[in-house]
């Protein structure tokens, strides 16, 4: 079985309510197992023991790190993330910060990728109402897109939708 290692940043837990429901998704696939690893209590350095990671992160103060990342970033300058894969999702508000919806999602994938790991698990920017993003590559979000305020109804699909398109790019359907 493997074991994926998801670390989170949540300010109010809806990233961390986010987090459970990524690892109930797994079980139910019966893919991998998830370990959750709330960063305000690890340190980054728990990433090493994995292979494949997914990072949560919510963006706060317009455009900022969630607090918790803010005060670890510095830590990812001591991680070779070479062969790793990382997916990451986002927590944001398109409504209320439509100029920096999901900012934050960037900032983390931007490091992950300087560190050396590869990405995956880019999600389509269909269905979002902003005008901008630095969470936009190759005009796909980074990492799975977020909304509990104007968006939570659509929160679980997506989830389901995400956690399919990730056990392909992380290998794991050769691996039941
Ligand atoms: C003061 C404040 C600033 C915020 N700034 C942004 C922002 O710039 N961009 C964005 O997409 N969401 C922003 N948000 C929305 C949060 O990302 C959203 O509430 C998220 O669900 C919080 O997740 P957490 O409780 O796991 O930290 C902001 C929320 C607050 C209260």
């Amino acid at each position: 079985m493997v074991e994926i290692g998801l670390f989170y940043g949540s300010t109010n837990g809806a990233t961390a309510q986010v987090a459970h429901m990524i690892q109930q998704s797994f079980i139910a696939y019966a893919a991998a197992t998830v370990e959750l690893f709330d960063i305000a209590e690890y340190a980054l350095e728990a990433m090493l023991e994995f292979d494949q990671l997914i990072l949560g992160v919510s963006t706060w103060d317009t455009g900022q790190l969630q607090r918790d990342w803010e005060a670890t970033f510095a830590e990812f300058d001591a991680l070779d993330l070479t062969g790793k894969t990382i997916a990451l999702f986002g927590l944001g508000d398109q409504g209320g910060y439509p100029d920096t919806f999901l900012d934050a999602l960037f900032f983390v994938a931007d490091k992950a990728r300087e560190r050396g790991a590869r990405l995956v698990g880019a999600w389509p920017v269909e269905g979002y109402t902003f005008d901008q993003s630095w969470a936009i590559e190759h005009g796909r979000f980074v990492g799975l897109a977020l909304d509990e305020h104007a968006q939570p109804d659509l929160t679980a699909a997506r989830i389901a939708r995400w956690v399919q398109q990730l056990l392909t790019e992380f290998d794991l359907r050769s691996n039941p």
